[in-house]
């Protein structure tokens, strides 16, 4: 393949409130960043017009081996998890290679087009055959050139409460998954989830993999795997390695207990991913009034330091009926859930969709620094909360350098009587230039 020329965006306004920033991408690396750069020799050059430049969207919980199967074989009446689950284990023997890789395929063309382009997908391995396992690493294979996929080796039946599951997990690592799932909660019994969370958690110490489990997806506030999960990262040395994810009996917890266990999963280097569209549709549901949230404490976890991502976890599947790769979407939810409305909570939201996941996944070269890749989406928003409100278009879409999408940016001509001297005229949802967010007007 012949080298990209240089590319060159002028006139970004950077996530952290730079504004009049250039940017020059070359050999696929960021080379240079600040205001009025010289153009080099034969660079594409793009007039960003002050919009929001940020790194790429980073999921760092998804399922792409059910993604896109909503409907088959049917629906899911209850729209409860366990459904779910059972109507996932009814399609898994109607499942082929090609299928599950041309709808992983056409999901990860919506996540290019929305500016995601890295995604952790958890791949269930209760499968003698390894069908998602085999079409996904394909899949991975395929879509090197522009995402980075992190395959996660997830026992969805249970590593212990499924005959063979061990092996197949195995198994699937062989074949070259990235990260040790697991899903200690729907073990059969307490007991055996700790057994397989210890388990797991040796497995990746021996192989020198990442851990990522579902843990304690449950109203209940008695499932704390996760305390379990920090003790054995600390036990085996794995700090930095290992994500809970979903963790939302902790939001049903006792105050005190809760305070206690935020501690220790910062005190151990454990991640915590929440899942804000499928925990506020999935939790709750035994619930008559009030009904629970069912999401994790996101802004205690973060205050303590551990770092949190967010999740789409589902699109049009078993478990969720919506979704289209918007990881703004996504963050949108998670700051309302949490009542993170205050702008330094609402850029914690935007930073669970880039860098905090980023972190998680351990990207290498992440970031808007000079030496990082050249991996970058501009938004037509002035600033991450604006981002947010207004789940901002993707005009472009970059990687290493190159162009991989362009979106027109969104505006509506208006007739209005009275208005402009009967003239149409343009409108978009962008606040106008005036004071700065947070400034004495507000
Ligand atoms: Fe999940």
């Amino acid at each position: 393949m012949n080298a990209a020329p240089p590319l060159l965006i002028r006139n970004a306004t950077l996530p952290d409130g730079r504004g009049d920033i250039d940017l020059l991408a070359l050999d696929g690396r960021i080379a240079a960043l600040g205001p009025a750069l010289p153009a080099p020799a034969g660079a594409v050059a793009i007039d960003a017009q002050g919009w929001l430049l940020s790194p790429p969207f980073v999921d760092a919980h998804f399922h792409l081996d059910a993604t896109l199967s909503f409907g088959l074989p049917r629906v899911n009446a209850s729209g409860t998890l366990l459904e779910g689950i059972q109507l996932w284990g009814e399609l898994k023997p109607l499942l082929t290679e090609e299928a599950i890789a041309e709808r992983a395929l056409q999901y990860c063309d919506w996540a290019v087009a929305r500016g995601l382009l890295a995604i952790r997908s958890h791949v269930d391995v209760c499968d003698e055959r390894l069908l998602a396992v085999r079409a996904l690493i394909e899949v991975k294979r395929r879509v090197a050139p522009y995402l980075d996929l992190q395959l996660v080796a997830f026992p969805q039946d249970g590593l212990l409460r499924t005959a063979g599951a061990l092996d197949t997990l195995r198994r699937a690592l062989d074949l070259g998954l990235d990260v040790v799932g697991g899903i200690p909660h729907f073990e059969r019994t307490y007991e055996q989830g700790g057994e397989s969370v210890r388990l797991l958690c040796e497995l990746a110490a021996e192989r020198g993999l990442p851990v990522d489990l579902h843990c304690d997806e449950t109203d209940d506030p008695q499932s704390r795997h996760i305390e379990t999960l920090a003790f054995q990262a600390r036990r085996l040395g794995l700090q930095g390695r290992v994500t809970g994810s979903h963790l939302t009996s902790m939001h049903s917890m006792d105050n005190d207990y809760a305070a206690k266990l935020v501690a220790l999963i910062a005190d151990s280097g454990v991640h915590a991913v929440a899942n804000p569209l499928i925990n506020i549709t999935l939790q709750g549901r035994r619930d008559s009034y009030p009904k629970r949230r069912g999401m994790t404490r996101v802004p205690e976890l973060m205050a303590a330091g551990v770092t949190v991502g967010f999740g789409h976890d589902c699109v049009l599947d078993p478990w969720y009926a919506l979704g289209s790769a918007d990881m703004l979407e996504v963050a949108a939810m998670g700051l309302h859930v949490a009542q993170m409305t205050a702008q330094a909570a609402q850029r914690q939201c935007f930073d669970a969709v880039t860098v905090n996941s980023a972190r998680i996944l351990g990207l290498q070269g992440y970031g808007l620094d000079v030496g990082c890749r050249a991996d970058l989406v501009l938004l037509q928003a002035r600033s991450p909360e604006e981002a947010l409100r207004l789940r901002a278009q993707r005009l472009l879409v970059v990687r290493g350098g190159t162009v991989l999408s362009r979106m027109a940016p969104a505006s509506a001509e208006l007739h209005l009587p009275g208005r402009a001297g009967g003239r149409p005229f343009s409108v978009d949802f962008t606040r106008q230039p005036g004071p700065a967010p947070g400034g004495a007007d507000r």
